[in-house]
């Protein structure tokens, strides 16, 4: 008579894992052997193994049960126990399944390429059954940054342009704005955006464009918007972006106030 039993054992690096394989006799005056594919492990209670990790539990009179400890894949395979009654032989067959969870052995680090070239990611898992190993790509995102936004000097009756550079992964959407108020193309305004840039022309400068613009950069992740000026020829920017008068001119103020005053 012989039964194929199949016992699984899960492998936990280092941890220390014990695997009971069951023998129970019917007659305690049976001889027990336990053997696997190589040889003898236990003969009744003489030990053949020269294995460490190996002993037979004996819970009670009838229990032969063959125990083993650390066991790593190397113990997987069949294990028998022969009973030698008086009547016949018996023996009982049991197949170890080690299973050992899987682990990435080696992985590529971070690489920065350039579009167009080669690229060859490494990925090695270890583990029983063999790992399955699947790639996922993640699309990158960032929000919006601006990277430029430059103010401009405009001539009246001429054309004059803002422009505002911003990286944002999904690519961003603009907006202008004349102080608070939202700017479309239209009445002499264009608005101009490509991925990553966009552009305010005025066909015709006017006195009334002279002043403060904002670009907003924007996509599903967030929204950033600066500050731009569009301000007459010979005006100096000042440090927070205000404009101030021409430097002959202020001195020329400022040489009449203290006229004025007698300074
Ligand atoms: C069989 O048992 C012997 C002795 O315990 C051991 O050295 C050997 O690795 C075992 N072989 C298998 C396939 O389990
Ligand atoms: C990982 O794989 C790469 C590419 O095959 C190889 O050059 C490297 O030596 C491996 N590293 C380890 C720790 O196995
Ligand atoms: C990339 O690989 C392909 C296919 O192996 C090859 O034809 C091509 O020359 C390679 N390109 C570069 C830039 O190495
Ligand atoms: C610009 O506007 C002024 C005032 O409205 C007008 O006189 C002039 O012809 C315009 N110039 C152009 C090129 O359209
Ligand atoms: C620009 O950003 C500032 C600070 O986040 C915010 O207070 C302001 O309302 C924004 N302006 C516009 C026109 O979106
Ligand atoms: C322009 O407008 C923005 C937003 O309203 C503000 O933060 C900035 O100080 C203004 N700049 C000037 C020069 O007025």
């Amino acid at each position: 008579m012989q039964r194929m039993k199949a016992v699984t054992v899960m492998v936990k690096p280092l941890t220390l894992l014990l695997c009971s394989v069951r023998c129970v006799v019917e007659d305690k005056n049976s001889k027990v052997a336990w053997l696997n594919r190589s040889g003898i492990i236990f003969a009744g209670h003489d030990k053949w193994s020269l294995d460490p990790r190996v002993e037979l539990e004996k819970r009670h009179s009838l229990e032969y049960s063959l125990r083993i400890q650390k066991v790593d894949v190397y113990d997987e395979g069949s294990y028998t126990c022969s009973v030698q009654t008086q009547h016949e032989p018996k023996t009982s067959q049991v197949y170890l399944i080690v299973q050992v969870p899987p682990k990435i052995s080696n992985i590529s680090s971070d690489v920065t390429v350039n579009e167009g070239s080669n690229v060859t990611l490494v990925c090695m898992a270890n583990g029983r059954p063999e790992p399955v190993i699947t790639w996922r790509h993640l699309t990158p995102t960032d929000p919006p940054t601006i990277t430029e936004s430059k103010s401009n000097e405009a001539t009246t009756g001429r054309q004059a342009s803002l422009k505002c550079e911003a990286s944002a992964v999904p690519a961003p959407d603009f907006e202008w704005y004349r102080d608070d108020t939202r700017i479309n193309s239209a009445n002499g305004l264009e608005i101009k955006s490509t991925e990553g840039q966009s552009s305010l022309t005025v066909t015709n400068v006017t006195e009334e464009h002279y002043g403060n613009y904002t670009c907003v950069a924007a996509n599903k992740l967030g929204v950033t918007n600066a500050s731009l000026v569009l301000f007459r020829p010979g005006s100096v920017r000042g440090i927070n972006g205000s404009i101030s008068l021409a430097v002959p001119l202020w001195l020329l103020a400022a040489s009449l106030l203290c006229l004025l005053s007698k300074c």
